[in-house]
């Protein structure tokens, strides 16, 4: 399934897509970083909400972390761990994309 063209994504930005994953339609935050995209559902460890404040606008802290706009939980974005906040040690829920042709699928 394509989700994104990679151009849709601005480098080092965030995008919200939806996609069906073992048969339930689930929200992807996808991230990119140059040529290279990173995907996790869009559901928090903390309490299950959606980190993004409006549909995929997600908040990114000075330093570079992707921070949930319900309660403030921090997280690197390389594996999705959660580094500070109420569910500091858990993470992000990790989707496998491939990029092809400058298109995002689903792997
Ligand atoms: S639901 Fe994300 S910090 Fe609470």
């Amino acid at each position: 399934m394509r989700l994104s063209a990679l151009n849709d994504i601005a480098d080092g930005g965030f995008a919200e897509v939806e996609a069906m994953i073992d048969g339930d339609a689930e929200s992807l935050i996808l991230y990119r970083l140059g040529d290279e995209v990173r995907a996790w559902l869009n559901v928090c460890p903390h309490a299950g909400r959606r980190l993004d404040w409006a549909p995929g606008q997600f908040l990114k802290s000075k330093d570079g972390h992707l921070v949930c706009a319900a309660h403030g939980a921090s997280f690197e974005l390389d594996r999705g761990d959660c580094i500070a906040g109420p569910c500091r040690g858990d993470a992000l829920r990790a989707v496998q994309v491939q990029l092809r042709d400058g298109e995002v699928w689903l792997a």
